[in-house]
């Protein structure tokens, strides 16, 4: 994800610059050729249903947004940390129209099938930031989030790679500054290690862990992602924390 290195396939259009992070990201921005199709959606769509402002290109002084454009009302904000193929996203931001949703997800193939569906499911209450999350804590303005999911995260299993997980300080931190007092975060993982870093670190940022069971929320809704889990025989841990 650099300029010497563009991806060839990505439509050339404007709305793809919030792709671009300064910071180190090492996850993967791609994957396989995108169908005309979903070239078609990004071209098309994004440019409305992104949240302008929030990568560095775009906004290089770090200004704080303006929610109110961007999301007009005053139901809560809640906030989707890697969406992947946006299944969960798009269900809980058509359920719950009276919340402000805001989307994250720098890999662009899951931005497409996201977009997908919103062709079918349109949200009118839903923004997406097709790129890094840090890059919008910076400009979030003060503790404005009431609930934050964190679902299936990238689980970087090699033991030199656990500090690239997001349960480290460099995104609790600026998490939990977002956060406004009594919001929920949810974090979802089947992985055993990461259940651990979660339980060590999410509670050193502030956090406090308030629900910790094998059985899902009640509003959850299940992925791809987390259906591959369980065929594999790997047990979910769904935990709850709270801001004070
Ligand atoms: C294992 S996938 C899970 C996807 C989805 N949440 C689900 O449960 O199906 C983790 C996702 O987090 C995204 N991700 C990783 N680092 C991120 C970051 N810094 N900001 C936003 N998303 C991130 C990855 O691109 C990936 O799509």
């Amino acid at each position: 994800m650099s300029d010497e290195n563009p991806k060839p396939d990505l439509p050339p259009h404007p709305a793809l610059a919030a792709l671009r992070t300064n910071r180190n990201f090492y996850g993967r921005v791609h994957g396989k050729t995108l169908r005309p199709a979903q070239r078609r959606y990004l071209s098309e769509d994004l440019p409305a249903l992104r949240l302008r402002g929030v990568s560095i290109d775009e906004n290089p002084e770090r200004e704080k947004l303006d929610l109110q454009a961007a999301l007009p009302g005053d139901g809560p904000l809640w906030l989707e940390v890697g969406f992947g193929g946006g299944e969960h996203m798009v269900h809980m931001a058509h359920a719950n129209p009276q919340v402000r949703y805001i989307g994250c997800e720098p890999f662009v193939n899951g931005v497409a099938m996201a977009l997908y569906q919103l062709r079918e499911t349109p949200c009118p209450n839903l923004k997406l930031h097709p790129g890094d999350v840090r890059d919008l804590f910076d400009v979030l303005p003060g503790t404005v989030l009431g609930k934050v999911f964190l679902n299936y995260p990238d689980p970087w299993p090699k033991a030199r790679h656990h500090r690239r997980r997001f349960v480290t300080p460099e995104h609790l931190e600026p998490l939990f500054r977002a956060c406004k007092p009594g919001a929920e975060f949810r974090v979802a993982t089947d992985i055993a290690d990461y259940a651990r870093q979660t339980l060590e670190e999410v509670p050193q940022a502030g956090f406090v862990l308030e629900r910790d069971t094998g059985e899902p929320w009640a509003d959850w809704y299940s992925t791809r992602y987390e259906q591959k889990a369980l065929r594999e025989g790997r047990v979910p841990h769904y935990r709850t924390f709270r801001t004070p």
